[in-house]
């Protein structure tokens, strides 16, 4: 509340708990288009409008609305993966699906011109891509933006490109949002991640096509039908204080990333990874092949409260499955990452047991 301007303390007085509008809270879309315009570099000439905007109850419910409305039983979808999970459970119950996996021995690179030789023209209807990428923090740089634009202009395929990670980048170059650079994709935002403020439960998808936005406002007449009242007036809050929230979470993040550094190299013999350029997670590959992590994980989170994400909780493709099992997710946004790293360090010798 410390944040919070005269016109949006008034707002917070006189706020009543009655339905919202579908669409989202007019001001905090117009927030949601300015960070777009003045943060992801918008051209100027053809800026988002805040009518290129609806609000969700989160990402998720922007994720399955955008599935369940543009995509159906004959299509096929790509997913560049490894990827958050509910992405490919939801594409899977209502299309066919391919997993098109990043390559750990590139960065993570994304690989477009292998990405084209899966596409199957005239069946193919989407791509959905996540940058910066949970779990391993790759990012995608604006020269493969657009190649990706033209590959989707090529074959006419819809580009679904969820940027919930957005403004936790760590490159000079920060990356552009889809939406404004093709009239057939649709970003996905939110507070969840870069402003930490998941419990508000607000996401956004952005798209200039005006079909598809009306489309996923009528079904989500079928799910939240609009925002909770006071998450909208705490966003709007939080979108409008958005260089103070950004900074800290970005200070956080890069102390965290300093401790996480030092810790893989000082324990080089069993962990290996490409360092996340974005996003607040990073995918560590375990080099002991005789360990189960998922067992590992379990005994961890049970024995000493520490969550790590293993490798087997994320899709990838039938190819790269065994090699995924081998790494895990480690969150590093939180203030308190680094007791939990100490902690972390001091369970190794039980848990993480040495290489032969
Ligand atoms: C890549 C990605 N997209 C979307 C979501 C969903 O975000 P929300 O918590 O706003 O529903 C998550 C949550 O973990 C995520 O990791």
């Amino acid at each position: 509340v410390g944040l919070a301007d005269a016109e949006c303390l008034s707002l917070w007085e006189t706020l009543s708990c009655g339905y919202t509008e579908t669409q989202g809270f007019p001001l905090l879309r117009g927030e949601c288009a300015k960070l777009i315009n003045d943060e992801m570099r918008s051209p100027p000439d053809h800026p988002i409008a805040a009518d290129d905007i609806l609000m969700f109850a989160g990402g998720e419910e922007g994720i399955f609305t955008m599935i369940k409305s543009l995509l159906c039983e004959n299509d096929h979808a790509i997913i560049v993966a490894p990827c958050y999970q509910s992405v490919k459970s939801i594409a899977e119950t209502t299309c066919k699906v391919t997993l098109f996996d990043l390559n750990p021995q590139q960065n993570w690179n994304l690989d477009i011109s292998k990405l084209e030789t899966i596409i199957e023209p005239s069946k193919t209807k989407m791509i959905l891509i996540n940058f910066p990428n949970n779990p391993t923090g790759a990012t995608i740089s604006r020269s493969q933006q657009l190649e990706l634009v033209n590959l989707a202009q090529k074959y006419g395929l819809w580009i679904f490109s969820d940027e919930i990670y957005y403004g936790i980048h760590r490159s000079e170059e920060s990356p552009l949002c889809m939406a404004t650079l093709y009239d057939r994709a649709i970003s996905l935002g939110g507070v969840s991640k870069s402003f930490g403020l998941a419990g508000l439960r607000i996401g956004w998808l952005c798209t200039r096509n005006r079909g598809a936005l009306n489309q996923l406002a009528g079904n989500k007449h079928y799910l939240s039908i609009c925002n909770s009242a006071p998450s909208e007036i705490l966003s709007l809050i939080a979108l409008r204080g958005r260089k103070a929230i950004l900074k800290r979470q970005s200070n956080i993040i890069a102390e965290n990333l300093i401790c996480l550094r030092e810790f893989i190299a000082r324990h080089s013999d069993l962990f290996e990874w490409v360092e996340p350029s974005g996003g607040c997670c990073g995918f560590m590959k375990i080099l002991n092949r005789s360990m189960d992590l998922d067992v590992v994980a379990e005994h961890l989170a049970n024995e000493t409260g520490i969550l790590i994400l293993p490798g087997s909780n994320f899709p990838c493709s039938a190819e790269n499955r065994v090699e995924m099992n081998f790494y895990m997710r480690i969150g590093f946004g939180r203030k308190t990452f680094r007791d939990s790293l100490r902690l972390f360090e001091e369970v190794i010798p039980l848990y993480f047991r040495e290489r032969k």
